[in-house]
């Protein structure tokens, strides 16, 4: 027996949605993966795939689309490009090596239609039967912890539902999903209902649910009813707002930075950020912002 389909309550499966077409970054999108586009030298979705090996997590579901496979491939062994950096003797050998999730806990199911978020983490279903987490890679957490190792921790002590949280303008509420809360303990919030971009006048807080999620296998049941929400879309705030009858759902407002690199700006701000965070990188990127404020 497969020893991840077992009632074991340990969080070591993450599922990733990455069929989305990336419009916003048309044209380099055609032919390239959003979630391959570089935060300095490295594709935003391996951001994603270190959160989750630093939390503990072993097996990595992909939901992707047929255009897309260059996403599993990236981490994938490359022997040709292996034995060249070998022959060379190159020092970048064991970057390439790094990176590379075996065979057996690297799992690719392509999801055919765009039928929403809900839609994409159905999809893992024939992989699913404990708790699992779910990241979604346009959100990039710079923290101490990783976010998911944060909320794996809360995991471990409420054993329910959890979804990450953070406070945003209200001008920009009606982008997210938004809790409604019960209660709250420091940055534990009891959740009691969820909306899925709500308009501005009717959000019931100012706290948006950002891309890093706990779920129990029941969600999938969930999701298995495939009731259409916002956008004509299967939300996964539908589903997760649906099981609060039978379980309970927190809101955890995590430590960290996060980037929405789902849009051109929110991307660029990851990179300056990342950059003058890193000591290699710092001096330089300093360097050229300041020669490029200098006005003639
Ligand atoms: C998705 C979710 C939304 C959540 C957001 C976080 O929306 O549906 O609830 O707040 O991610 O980034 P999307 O950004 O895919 O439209």
């Amino acid at each position: 027996m497969d020893k991840y389909l077992d009632s074991s309550n340990e969080i070591k499966t993450v599922v990733f949605p990455v069929a989305g077409l990336g419009s916003r970054f048309l044209p380099v999108t055609k032919l390239v993966a959003k979630e391959l586009l570089p935060i300095l030298n490295k594709p935003l979705i391996e951001y994603a795939v270190s959160e989750a090996i630093k939390a503990g997590i072993e097996r990595f579901i992909f939901i992707s689309s047929p255009d897309k496979q260059s996403i599993t491939n990236y981490f994938r062994k490359n022997n040709k490009l292996e034995n060249e950096l070998r022959d060379k003797n190159s020092e970048y050998l064991d970057i390439i090596s790094n990176n590379v999730i075996p065979e057996e806990n690297l799992i690719e199911v392509i999801q055919d239609k765009p039928m929403g978020l809900g839609h994409a983490i159905w999809c893992a279903k024939d992989y699913i039967s404990g708790p699992f987490a779910v990241i979604l890679p346009d959100d990039l957490v710079v923290s101490d912890v990783p976010c998911i190792k944060q909320m794996i921790d809360v995991y471990k002590k409420h054993k329910c539902n959890i979804v990450a949280i953070q406070e945003v303008d209200k001008n920009n509420i009606s982008k997210y999903g938004v809790i409604d809360f019960l209660k709250n303990n420091q940055n534990i919030y009891h959740v009691r209902d969820m909306i899925e971009k709500p308009d501005q006048e009717k959000a019931p807080s100012n706290l948006a649910v950002i891309g890093r999620y706990i779920l129990s296998p029941n969600i999938i049941k969930e999701l298995s009813m495939l009731k259409t929400g916002f956008g004509g879309e299967i939300q996964l705030t539908d589903a997760i707002k649906n099981s609060i009858i039978s379980e309970n759902v927190i809101g955890y407002k995590f430590e960290g930075n996060r980037f929405d690199c789902g849009n051109v700006m929110g991307a660029l701000e990851a990179q300056l950020s990342i950059a003058i965070n890193n000591d290699k990188y710092k001096d330089q990127v300093i360097e050229i912002i300041n020669k490029n404020l200098i006005k003639d």
